[in-house]
């Protein structure tokens, strides 16, 4: 049984031949011409970290927050074609109708962030920080997570969070528990907190594959818990690139997104969302200079639509997030042309014993956002 459902996922994701011996021009105008087709019945959302290829035929570019809300506002489209990673298109199909099909147009554009925290092991977790601090925690947890985990927390009375409003999120949760349980990226759940005056000393880590606490305080000081996930590509950026940095290019400044480090954001001279590093870059001086600590698609493109500022990657050999670029000009082509035949593949739909709970945890954010 579990070998059959590996080959139905394979078949599923791997793509027939003829699309890599279609050149770039033929494939767009394919796409063009089923887009027309379909009209508003099609929506393709894209997340600024797609590559120009695919981003260009996006309907509405934005961040996961942005996304998240467009999907929820849109009734007519009957397919929605969604190019970011499999959490955001989770997030979609929780948020819109039971009539509307969303497609991610590659199954493997997963996020490695996500895959940190997995529902078995925020059980037991949560088992034993009950056991430490009884019914004192809220869980938040990042959109960058799976449905389950959102479904979690929601049943738990908490709320989902995305980089553009944890600090809101996180002084809402203050006024609900005395303790807070972030999941899955210790370091945006740090960032956020000690840029609200909680001290690292009130932080513990909860490392969930060794089911163990990583704090040497007293359990009771702790305000925080830290699951122990990262997004490896924000993990990237390092306090000797700003070292080198500040050293080579005294006049540049440094924009970074709060998955970083804990050392690589206070080092930095501004820190936030992909809104914020976008709107931070759209409204500086011309003749500026920006080193930019995020995903590299973004980066780029940043650099090409402002040729009057100069921005390079804080990291000079910084790669784009993998998972993200699985979704390029063949898989948006061959989704949309399964579509135009009556067939929809790559479907995400989320069971609704679960997406009842992890709807109430997105519309708490959605409510404060
Ligand atoms: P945003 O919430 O800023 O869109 O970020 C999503 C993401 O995957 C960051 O790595
Ligand atoms: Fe996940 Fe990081 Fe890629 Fe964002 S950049 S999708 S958090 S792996």
């Amino acid at each position: 049984m579990e070998v059959l459902d590996v080959l139905e996922i394979e078949s599923e994701v791997s793509l027939p031949k003829r699309y890599s011996e279609l050149s770039q021009e033929e494939m767009e105008a394919r796409i063009l011409e089923i887009k027309a087709k379909f009209g508003d019945r099609l929506f393709i959302p894209g997340h600024h970290y797609q590559k120009d290829e695919v981003i260009q035929f996006a309907d509405a570019r934005g961040d996961s927050l942005k996304l998240a809300q467009i999907c929820a506002e849109m009734p007519n489209a009957e397919f929605i074609a969604f190019c970011g990673v499999h959490f955001m298109a989770e997030t979609a199909d929780m948020l819109t109708g039971p009539d509307q099909k969303v497609i991610l147009p590659d199954l493997r554009a997963g996020c490695s962030m996500a895959d940190m925290a997995d529902i078995d092991q925020t059980e037991l977790g949560w088992v034993k920080m009950q056991e430490i601090w009884g019914d004192t925690i809220l869980p938040l947890t990042y959109v960058n997570s799976t449905a389950a985990i959102k479904g979690f927390v929601g049943k738990h009375g908490g709320a989902t969070v995305t980089s553009s409003n944890a600090k809101k999120m996180l002084e809402w949760a203050f006024t609900q528990k005395e303790r807070i349980l972030f999941l899955p990226d210790q370091h945006l759940g740090r960032n956020t907190a000690f840029d609200l005056g909680v001290p690292l000393e009130q932080m513990a880590i909860w490392a969930p594959i060794e089911g163990e606490f990583i704090y040497d305080g007293d359990f009771e000081d702790v305000k925080v818990i830290l699951w122990k996930g990262h997004c490896s590509v924000h993990e990237k950026f390092n306090i000797k690139h700003i070292e080198n940095l500040r050293k080579q290019e005294p006049d540049t400044k440094i924009l970074v997104h709060p998955e970083c480090t804990y050392d690589v954001v206070q080092a930095s001279d501004y820190n936030g969302s992909t809104s914020f590093i976008i709107d931070t870059v759209e409204n500086a001086e011309p003749g500026t200079k920006w080193a930019i600590g995020t995903e590299m698609n973004l980066v780029n493109r940043l650099a090409q639509e402002n040729p009057d500022k100069e921005i390079v990657s804080l990291n000079p050999f910084m790669c784009p997030c993998l998972t993200m670029n699985r979704i390029d000009l063949p898989h948006l082509l061959w989704s949309l042309e399964k579509l135009e035949e009556g067939e929809v593949v790559n479907q995400i739909t989320v069971p609704e014993a679960v997406a009842e709970n992890a709807v109430l945890a997105l519309n708490r954010m959605l409510e404060r956002s």
